[in-house]
């Protein structure tokens, strides 16, 4: 048997989503949808799908279970709830809303129809996070208790062709990258109790650089610089800084540190990557300017990349069991990430009320390719 998927949301995000989601054989992508009708027929031809059109003629196919949600976050609260009434069931890209009563109500919707919202980023489903994940349960480091996190770079406009809406609310390095690395902070911390932030914006003006509008000028409206401190439910704290004024680039760079040693991980933002990993046992003998040599953590599992998640969901819904990348979990960072706002706005910690249940790591052997259902 395979899930019928639909995608609404032709953009640059969806040929990665449709170069993988064709490969899954549990899967089977019946339907691109784009308000740009041209633009939904073009991605349906390049990835041999079946039909292309409206929103609303996806929503009518009845062989279509999992809707994915590749729109633009200012609407993806609106089309999710539209995914809902028709009663499938969500994928959406993050952040899941621009607001918390919109997070709420696609939540609330799914929940009174018997239907799941799963949420991007699923980065932390794949090998290079999920055995780093497996190296701190297996108590590597011993018990984690602070992180260090930060991403830099110029900017998107540079590269995508309609950047106006990572410069605007709903975006900003701090919504755009945040929900990566947010999200494996979570992952290996438990929920967000307070944070505090600062933020600002460098250039008020920007230029979009590739595609057929580039040289259009466009307007910074939120800041292109975060800087967080945050502390966890659990006592644990870390610092996470998202940058997209940097010109010198810093690609996610994730370190986190336990009672017995430290972790890198590979950037939030990628499926794969080895992990290196530095324990306090390696330092004894060491009393000149030598450093001990790390150990490998190596990348096991599916590194397939965007999509991943929708599969995750397709499997767990079949199999009765809640699926890792969680509505309410993004629900919750989206709630960090808005108090980490409010803080820098405000110049005042922020405490956050939401909070999450741990995810279970995937078993190692976790395969895509592999017809399961
Ligand atoms: N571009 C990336 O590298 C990247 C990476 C990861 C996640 N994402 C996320 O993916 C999402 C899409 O990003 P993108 O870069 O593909 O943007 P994009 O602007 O290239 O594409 C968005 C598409 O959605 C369509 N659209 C907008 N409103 C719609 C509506 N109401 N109904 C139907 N279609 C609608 C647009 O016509 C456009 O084709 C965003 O949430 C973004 O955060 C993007």
């Amino acid at each position: 048997m395979t899930v019928g998927v639909g995608v609404i949301g032709a953009g640059v995000i969806s040929a990665q989503y449709l170069a993988n989601l064709t490969t899954f054989p549990d899967l089977e992508v019946r339907f691109v949808a784009d308000i740009d009708l041209e633009r939904a027929k073009a991605r349906a031809e390049e990835f041999g799908i079946p039909a292309s059109g409206t929103t609303e003629e996806l929503l009518a196919d009845d062989g279509i279970d999992i809707v994915v949600n590749l729109t633009l976050p200012s609407v993806h609260a609106e089309v999710d709830l539209a995914i809902l009434a028709a009663g499938k069931h969500v994928w959406s890209e993050k952040p899941i809303a621009t607001n918390a009563a919109d997070a709420r109500r696609v939540l609330d919707a799914a929940e009174a129809a018997g239907l799941r919202v799963a949420v991007a980023p699923d980065t932390v489903l794949g090998a290079g996070l999920q055995s780093a994940f497996r190296a701190i349960a297996d108590g590597r480091i011993g018990e984690p208790r602070t992180a260090i996190t930060q991403v830099l770079n110029p900017g998107p406009e540079r590269w995508h062709p309609a950047p106006e809406f990572l410069f605007q609310a709903g975006g900003g390095p701090l919504l755009d990258l945040g929900p990566y690395y947010l999200t494996t902070l979570v992952s290996v911390f438990g929920s967000v109790a307070r944070v505090a932030a600062v933020g600002s914006i460098s250039r008020p003006k920007r230029v979009v650089e590739s595609g057929p509008r580039a040289g259009t000028e466009f307007d910074v409206t939120v800041p292109s610089y975060s800087a967080l401190l945050l502390e966890f439910e659990n006592g644990t704290s870390a610092q996470a800084t998202f940058s997209f004024e940097s010109a010198l680039p810093r690609a996610g760079f994730f370190e986190i540190t336990g009672t017995d040693g430290a972790i890198v991980l590979p950037d939030p933002n990628m499926f794969d990557g080895d992990s290196s990993l530095w324990t306090l046992e390696s330092w004894k003998g060491l009393t000149g300017p030598e450093q001990p040599t790390p150990e490998t953590v190596e990348a096991t599992g599916p590194a397939d990349g965007r999509g991943l998640g929708v599969l995750e969901l397709a499997r767990a819904i079949a199999a009765g069991v809640p699926e890792r990348a969680s509505g309410a979990l993004a629900a919750h960072v989206l709630d960090v990430m808005l108090a980490a706002a409010e803080s820098a706005e405000r110049g005042e910690t922020v405490a956050v009320t939401s909070r999450v249940a741990p995810v279970e790591p995937l078993p190692a052997d976790w395969n895509p390719k592999e017809a399961t259902l």
